[in-house]
């Protein structure tokens, strides 16, 4: 695995980073997962544009232009041989000479890239697709979700909890009982052949397979969808759920806490969707 630090590719045994960066520290960084398949990125543009949006919401100025991260991309995919990779790009506040909350001045910010591997595309066929299984609980992290933080832990533990129980993702939902995201992945629901996400504000992070979905849809036109507050409620007694995201693409959720989602097959408007998905995903 070679992987890139602040400016050189090495293996990754080499890559070092001071106990002091505010990453390690802190939690005091952007990061972004970029899906890559035979070499070629999907979403990449979008990808970038969450990331320098980030950076400027916490204040990190980092002089890379889109062009720059681009190559660096292409060097990192090539480097490791393409395949199906997550590229992983992290930027971090730095490291200062002390530990102190304040932003310090004059510090550069460390700039990490790894690539890691990620499963095939399948084939959007119903009857072959693995169903997930979700848990639920409340959403318990900050009200800056929109921020692609690597400060990750709320999501960690509410992963852990519909991991050890025994599920594949965890769907999380605010104090007024409406669906916001899952703990890594955004969620869908599929009610009378609508196909409901939930609004992108502060409470989810706006995740690109999301976005690439709702935009494919809206060309497309084939598919009625709308973007609304969704109650737990509807949530159980959706007849399709989905969670989307970089590594999992839109990945149809069978079970909701022990239950059946609707039949408790995959859906037909899953299979619709992401073959209209696998057909125009490489455009962006
Ligand atoms: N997770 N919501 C959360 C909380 C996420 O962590 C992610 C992505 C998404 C989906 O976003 P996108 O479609 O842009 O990947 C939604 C990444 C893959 C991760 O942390 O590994």
């Amino acid at each position: 695995n070679t992987v890139y630090l602040n400016g050189s590719f090495m293996p990754i045994e080499e890559a070092k980073i001071s106990p002091l960066d505010r990453g390690f520290l802190f939690g005091d960084g952007i990061y972004e997962v970029i899906p890559s398949y035979e070499g070629k990125t999907v979403g990449l543009e979008p990808h970038m544009q969450r990331m320098f949006d980030g950076m400027s919401a916490i204040g990190i100025q980092c002089n890379k232009s889109l062009e720059e991260w681009k190559a660096l991309i292409q060097e990192l995919i090539s480097l490791n041989g393409g395949g199906n990779l997550g590229i992983y790009l992290q930027v971090s506040r730095g490291a200062d000479v002390k530990r102190y909350h304040a932003y310090p001045k004059d510090v550069e910010p460390t700039v990490f890239a790894m690539v890691m591997a990620i499963k095939p595309a399948v084939e959007a066929d119903a009857s072959t697709a693995k169903g997930f299984s979700v848990a639920t609980t409340q959403d318990m992290r900050w009200k800056r979700c929109q921020i692609k933080s690597t400060a990750l832990l709320g999501n960690v533990m509410h992963f852990q909890e519909g991991y050890a129980s025994g599920n594949d993702e965890i769907l999380l939902y605010n104090e007024d009982n409406f669906l916001t995201e899952a703990s890594s992945s955004n969620a869908f629901i599929v009610k009378d052949g609508v196909v409901l996400t939930p609004i992108q504000d502060n409470q989810i992070l706006p995740g690109i397979t999301r976005k690439l979905i709702l935009d494919i849809l809206e060309k497309d036109g084939s598919i009625p969808f709308e973007v609304r507050n969704i109650s737990m409620e509807e949530v159980f007694n959706a007849d399709e759920i989905w969670v989307t995201s970089s590594s999992k693409e839109l990945a149809p959720v069978t079970v909701i806490d022990g239950k059946p989602v609707g039949n408790g097959k995959v859906g037909g408007v899953w299979e619709a969707a992401f073959k209209l998905y696998t057909q125009f995903k490489f455009d962006y």
